[in-house]
C-alpha cells in the first residue's frame, strides 16, 4: 500500500470508530475535513441501515452536502439547546490534547459546535501528533476583509509571520463560508497556546482563530503496527 493509501485507511479506522460512539437520539456535530467525512459517510450507513435517529449539526458548508449526501438529518444551532458528541479532525494535537485545527478553513463554526459539545472526540492520524503546538502548522485566523492588512501587522508583533491564504482553484484570496479572509500565522511552536489563543482573539478583526484549547474530551489516534496493521489508540 502506498503511504497515501494507509494515511487514508488510518483516517477511515478513526472516523468509522467514532461514528460508532454515536447513541439513539444524539444531536452530533459533524465536522469538516478528509477524516471528518469518513465518520459522516459511517454516520449515514448507521441512519440507513440501523435507524438511527440523530440530528447533525454541520461546521461547515461542506459537511453540510456530506450530511445530506449521506442522509443525515442536519439541523441549525436554533434547532436544538445542546450537542450531546461532536466529531472533528484536527491538524496538531499536543499532549494535553490542545489543537490546531482550520487547514480547512471551518475553524470558526467548527470551535462553536464542538466547544458546545458534551463530548468533544477528535480524530487523526498519528501525523497529527507534536509535542508542542505551532511546530508543523500555522494558526489560521478567520479575518474580516477590511482588517487584513492590520491584523498582519498585529501577528507580526506578536513574532508570527503571517500569510494571506490564496485560493487554489480560484483567483484571489480564500473566502470562507462566512465571507471572511484566512490569515495564515506560523509562530515557531506555541510555549502557551490558551495565552496565545486569548491574545490572538483580542486582535479587533480577528473573528475566531484555530487554537483549540481545552476542548477535546477524547482523541482517538490511527496508527500502523509493526506487522503493518491499523490500529486505533483512544486517549482521554
Ligand atoms: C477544517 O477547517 C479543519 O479544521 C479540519 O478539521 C482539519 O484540518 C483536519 O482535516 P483533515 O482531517 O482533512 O486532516
Amino acid at each position: 500500500m502506498s503511504s497515501e493509501d494507509l494515511t487514508r485507511e488510518m483516517k477511515k479506522a478513526v472516523g468509522v470508530e467514532a461514528a460508532r460512539m454515536v447513541g439513539r437520539g444524539d444531536v452530533v456535530g459533524l465536522g469538516t475535513g478528509s477524516t471528518a467525512e469518513f465518520m459522516i459517510e459511517e454516520l449515514g450507513r448507521r441512519v440507513r441501515e440501523e435507524n438511527l435517529d440523530i440530528v447533525g449539526i454541520p461546521t461547515s458548508f461542506d459537511a453540510s452536502v456530506l450530511a445530506r449526501r449521506n442522509g443525515i438529518p442536519a439541523g441549525t444551532l436554533d434547532d436544538v439547546d445542546r450537542i450531546d458528541i461532536a466529531v472533528d479532525g484536527a491538524d496538531e494535537v499536543d499532549p494535553a490534547m490542545n489543537l490546531i485545527k482550520g487547514r480547512g478553513a471551518a475553524h470558526l463554526r467548527e470551535k462553536i459546535v464542538d466547544g458546545m459539545a458534551e463530548r468533544f472526540i477528535v480524530i487523526v492520524d498519528e501525523s497529527k501528533l507534536v509535542d508542542r503546538l505551532g511546530s508543523k502548522s500555522p494558526v489560521p485566523l478567520e479575518v474580516l476583509p477590511m482588517a487584513a492588512q492590520p491584523v498582519m501587522r498585529a501577528v507580526e508583533a506578536l513574532g508570527g509571520e503571517p500569510v494571506l491564504r490564496m485560493a487554489v482553484h480560484k483567483d484571489g484570496p480564500v473566502i470562507t463560508d462566512q465571507g471572511n479572509m484566512v490569515v495564515d500565522a506560523r509562530f515557531d511552536g506555541i510555549d502557551d497556546a490558551g495565552e496565545m489563543e486569548s491574545t490572538l482573539n483580542n486582535i479587533p478583526g480577528i473573528l475566531e482563530n484555530g487554537l483549540f484549547v481545552g476542548l477535546a474530551t477524547e482523541v482517538l489516534i490511527g496508527s500502523i503496527s509493526g506487522e503493518g496493521r491499523i490500529e486505533v489508540e483512544r486517549r482521554t
